[in-house]
């Protein structure tokens, strides 16, 4: 895509009609290799890979869209006599939301440059940082590709590449790269994308809307809608081990019956579907709380330390346990179980204590005085003899705490 050349230098918003360059013949290359089936050409432009799919024996029916009307009026005046080829305007997928049609193969050479002040064509300026069209193209991609279907996407090295990989991983696809060649002073590349093994494990489910939350180092975590229940589902990263998955949904099993944890819904090796989660993070409501709160929620948490502590299950984060537990109204809930083990001396109860004993200077600004070495004194108590009654002299001074 030559930047700037063939379209006039202007600040506002414009459309231009898209004459093919190297780009277009590069993945219209792709194309007649790779497409299928119902195939989707997005921003279609000047029509040059809805014909080469069309020219394909692979292929059944091709529609081709773009936002801009006047490359639609083209390429119906000019290939008119194609039948296979139905042309419509549209931003992205919206025309087919009504009346979903899921494609064997969807093809797309976006506008990929990032925003300058010469240039406001979205023939070519995909954003401010160049990969929003590309990023909301692979947002909604999913719900329109067939479980086994491609898509061929082209893009350029100007595009920022690493985004456009992360982009591919957070909504459920795998790409390998089919061809790049290195013109003057950019790189265009053309992956080959696909749903990944866990879009294709979750189209058999009725899960719905799944939308991007966090990635962390060995999983990645979706909302989601699962039997009209709002859902978190948690999925191991490509090549990270499966322990981790299957550890949290073992131990979330075990501690559902004691009401500790989101209820776990469905699992698999590699995933898992539990209740959402709403709430506030204890940090953010340490801050707010007032002293009878506080003394409220310390107290659930201990609880729920210990029926663990019982249970013989060690949380291991109890003395830092600020983003690991969500409280919503009268309701408190840990989360995260991939480091639960099993242990003839778990640690909640005694980690909790060194917890709020570190947030006694704190608590104490609030108005919440309790004597910090005396919970430090019961803690070991307890350490050596994890009794009920042990228990019970922890909790009865952060009730006297005054
Ligand atoms: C780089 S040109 C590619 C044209 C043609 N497919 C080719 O390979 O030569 C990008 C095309 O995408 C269209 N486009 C940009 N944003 C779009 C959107 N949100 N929805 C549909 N088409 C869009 C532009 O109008 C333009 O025709």
């Amino acid at each position: 895509m030559v930047c700037g050349v063939g379209f006039r230098k202007v600040k506002s918003f414009k459309m231009t009609l898209y004459s093919p360059r190297e780009d277009s013949e590069m993945l219209a290359h792709e194309v007649q290799k790779y497409a299928k089936g119902i195939v989707l050409d997005v921003g279609t432009g000047t029509g040059i890979q809805a014909v080469a799919a069309a020219a394909s024996s692979k292929v059944k029916k091709v529609y081709a869209v773009d936002i801009n009307s006047a490359a639609i009026a083209f390429c119906k005046k000019n290939f008119k006599s194609n039948k296979r080829i139905i042309y419509k305007v549209s931003d992205l997928f919206s025309v087919f939301k009504k009346n979903r049609i899921m494609f064997d193969t969807i093809v797309f050479n976006p506008p990929y440059l990032p925003a300058d002040n010469e240039s406001k064509d979205i023939s070519v300026i995909g954003g401010k940082k160049g990969y929003e069209t590309i990023e909301r193209f692979l947002n909604e991609a999913n719900d329109f590709l067939a479980k086994d279907g491609i898509i061929l996407l082209l893009f350029s090295s100007l595009t920022n590449k690493q985004m456009v990989d992360e982009i591919i991983e957070r909504n459920l696809f795998e790409k390998e790269l089919l061809h790049s060649v290195h013109l003057f002073y950019e790189t265009l590349f053309v992956y080959i994308i696909r749903k990944n093994s866990l879009a294709k494990a979750l189209s058999e489910l009725p899960v719905k809307n799944l939308k991007f939350l966090g990635k962390g180092k060995r999983k990645i975590v979706y909302t989601g809608v699962y039997k009209n229940k709002k859902v978190a589902v948690k999925a191991l990263l490509a090549g990270k081990k499966a322990t981790s998955v299957e550890l949290e949904s073992f131990f979330l099993k075990k501690l559902n019956k004691h009401k500790i944890g989101p209820k776990l819904l469905f699992s698999r090796t590699n995933f898992l579907i539990a209740e959402f989660v709403d709430g506030t993070f204890l940090k953010d409501f340490f801050q707010k709380a007032s002293k009878q709160q506080l003394k409220w929620v310390l107290n659930e948490i201990f609880k729920q330390c210990f029926v663990m502590d019982k249970l013989r299950i060690n949380k291991d984060e109890m003395h830092h346990p600020w983003k690991h537990v969500l409280i919503k109204g009268r309701k408190v809930t840990m989360i995260d179980f991939e480091r639960c083990r099993h242990t003839m001396q778990p640690k909640n109860v005694t980690q909790f204590c060194q917890f709020v004993a570190n947030q006694s200077d704190f608590l104490n600004k609030k108005g919440f005085h309790f004597n910090c070495s005396e919970i430090m004194f019961h803690a070991q108590e307890y350490k050596n003899n994890p009794s009920k009654e042990n228990f019970d002299a922890i909790i009865k001074l952060l009730e006297n705490g005054h």
